[in-house]
């Protein structure tokens, strides 16, 4: 049996990605339903919204200092590649298939940019009757309104489009029989044993709870220059 045909479990997700992915979709699903309800629950959804900005830096941190394949050199990729990819030219020892694959890749980006957009927008956002994000008073009133046009309406829904596409492809993916859910859990995934694994250490782990920790205090810190 050759060296590539022998497959056994490899991480692949760390355990902070996979706690950053899990509470990033119950925190923005949770973002949906209060923003969507309003009156009292705009508390929970400005904390929310909070909760994934601190989430974002921490990824934007782990996509440099993280697990092999959470690092955002090993997945972000030129559209020479991308090309490749789609035509089918790629090599095994390239190892595009291990994280996110080059396609993946795009969306996930995108998901993380558009987020950023909408926790910014939210920040400064001003809804005219009772609410104003905490750094609503360091922006002219017409960016803040901008923004806030933009925060509940163009950048929620196509939040929600990317979401829905994110959720489709890991329905039609698994169809085709590669099943994407189960190593965001697990962690692993079942590939040749030459494949080179993510770090998940306690001493890795320790350092991402001390990122957290410190993308918290800073979120904190920002929810108090409001007021
Ligand atoms: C039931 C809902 C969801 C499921 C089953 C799911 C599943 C997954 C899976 C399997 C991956 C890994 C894809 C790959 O192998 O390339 C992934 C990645 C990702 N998902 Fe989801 N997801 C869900 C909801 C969400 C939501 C609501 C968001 C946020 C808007 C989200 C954002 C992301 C991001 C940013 C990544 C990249 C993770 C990273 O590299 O840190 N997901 N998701």
């Amino acid at each position: 049996m050759s060296l590539e045909a022998h497959t056994q479990a490899v991480r692949v997700w760390d355990l902070p990605t996979r706690l950053f992915h899990w509470l990033l979709a119950a925190a923005v699903l949770g973002l949906f339903v209060t923003g969507q309800i309003g009156g009292n629950l705009i508390v929970w959804h400005m904390r929310l919204g909070l909760l994934v900005g601190a989430l974002l830096v921490f990824r934007l941190l782990w996509g440099v200092v993280g697990g092999r394949w959470s690092r955002f050199a090993s997945f972000v990729r030129g559209p020479g590649t991308v090309l490749r990819y789609l035509r089918g030219q790629t090599q095994a020892s390239e190892h595009l298939d291990v994280g996110h694959n080059p396609l993946g890749a795009g969306s996930v980006l995108a998901m993380l940019a558009l987020l950023a957009l909408q926790v910014g927008s939210g920040l400064v956002a001003d809804d005219e009757i009772a609410t104003t994000g905490p750094l609503n008073r360091f922006v002219s009133s017409d960016l803040a309104l901008q923004a806030t046009a933009w925060h509940a309406g163009i950048g929620r829904w196509l939040l929600v489009a990317l979401v829905v596409l994110h959720v489709l492809a890991i329905v039609l993916y698994a169809r085709r029989g590669k099943r994407l859910l189960p190593p965001m859990i697990s962690g692993d995934k079942q590939l040749p044993a030459s494949t080179p694994a993510s770090t998940d250490s306690l001493t890795t782990r320790l350092l991402a709870a001390v990122l957290a920790a410190a993308c918290a205090a800073a979120a904190l810190w920002l929810a108090r220059l409001g007021g």
